[in-house]
């Protein structure tokens, strides 16, 4: 079978590494690099954007950083917003993101924000793009394309990840905006199974996301999260972690995405949250890095952890177990309630208290970028810290 053209490919417009940061020019398009395998009829398009996602990547995963996941959905913002007496309006999400991507100095310990689509597009309450703030702060602005859950039709009550029709689209349309990382989050429960369908259809999805994802030039983040839910032990989620990451990155291969060039993000390996047995640090670290070694190649950069519910001070600590000897990977975090808790209660939505809550802000932040480097002492936490988020069948 002869070689596709180089001609016939798309073009696709790609910006000189790190121009992004300064402004969003654009250099001229250019082409896709073809790879054809002399014998057989495998013809494989690489991606154009290769050496702009292993340096996204490792801007990403870069020592004493993680992400700050900002990401809710408005529904879920909704919530957060509720739990503090406001009203789910776009003023009212505008004014909470505003507090958050303007806290000085975030840049020191956070490296990228993950963003909703309503946010990717929005200025702050001072009329300046979200996206420009972030970049000034040194921070990688990057956008959840899922489009959530739904109920998965023959599994046992279980659901899978809707978003892969035009995808690619958006994906382009993102980059253009100063995304320059994608997230993808699909879950898989304990309790419910978790069926063979629905872990092969979780993997598939990421596996399909992450291929298309780095064709538009952001790097894509595979969020398999393996939730809470359940009276099962750390063994348990042990099993069922390690059959979920062999898939998922069996499928990554089959789509020939760019392992260099991602940055997995999963639960820890713990109990489940109903499960009497509670873990320590020591061993939730030990049964999660036993698993990261066995399945996830030294090639991907960054493996950044969800908070999944647990308290922000558990998370810390966790991570910092994580970290007291070098890893393959860049071992950190990308939370959303583990960083967003204090901070969401502080502010309370009055503009006099919104220097405390960019305090509370950059004070998990820098417990997590300590944790990163296993510096953590977890002393002089506050109470509000040290309390679960823990929601059963929780939505994001
Ligand atoms: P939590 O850290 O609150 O579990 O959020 C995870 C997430 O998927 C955000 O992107």
């Amino acid at each position: 079978m002869a070689c596709a053209s180089a001609t016939l490919l798309k073009s696709s417009p790609i910006i000189d590494k790190f121009e992004w940061i300064k402004g969003q020019n654009l250099r001229q398009p250019s082409v896709g690099v073809v790879r054809c395998h002399p014998t057989s009829a495998l013809t494989i398009r690489a991606t154009s954007y290769a050496d702009e996602l292993v340096k996204t990547a490792k801007t990403i995963a870069s020592p004493g950083r993680g992400i700050l996941a900002m990401d809710e959905s408005n529904a879920t913002c909704g919530k957060r917003l509720d739990s503090i007496g406001l009203e789910n309006t776009e003023a009212n999400r505008q004014a909470y993101r505003t507090l958050l991507v303007s806290v000085p100095g975030l840049g020191e310990y956070i490296s990228g924000a993950i963003l909703f689509e309503e946010t990717l597009y929005q200025s702050t309450v001072e009329g300046k793009k979200m996206v420009d703030v972030l970049v000034e702060q040194n921070i990688v602005p990057g956008i959840k394309v899922d489009k959530g859950l739904v109920p998965l039709p023959g599994s046992n009550n279980e659901s899978w990840c809707q978003g892969l029709d035009g995808l690619s689209s958006r994906t382009a349309a993102y980059y253009q905006q100063g995304a320059r990382f994608a997230k993808w989050r699909t879950v898989v429960s304990i309790p419910n199974g978790p069926s063979a369908l629905a872990v092969k259809e979780a993997a598939w999805g990421l596996a399909r996301y992450a291929a298309i994802s780095q064709d538009s030039g952001l790097v894509p983040i595979v969020e398999p999260e393996i939730l809470l839910d359940g009276e099962h032990g750390i063994d348990r989620t042990f099993e069922v972690a390690q059959k979920v990451w062999a898939e998922v990155f069996f499928y990554l291969a089959e789509n020939n995405v760019l392992f260099e060039g991602i940055l997995l993000k999963p639960s820890m390996v713990t109990p489940g949250a109903e499960c009497k047995d509670k873990a320590t640090p020591q061993q939730v670290a030990d049964y999660t890095l036993k698993l990261l070694h066995r399945r996830i190649p030294p090639a991907v950069p960054g493996i950044m952890f969800l908070s999944g519910g647990q308290s922000e001070v558990e998370a810390t600590l966790n991570l910092n177990a994580m970290n007291q000897s070098p890893n393959p990977w860049h071992v950190s975090f990308s939370y959303a309630r583990a960083l967003q808790n204090t901070c969401l209660k502080t502010w309370g939505g009055r503009p006099e208290n919104v220097k405390a809550a960019q305090d509370a802000l950059l004070t998990r932040a820098k417990a997590n970028s300590l944790a990163q480097l296993g510096k953590y002492t977890g002393e002089g936490e506050s109470e509000e810290a040290k309390k679960g988020m823990f929601v059963k069948g929780y939505v994001y």
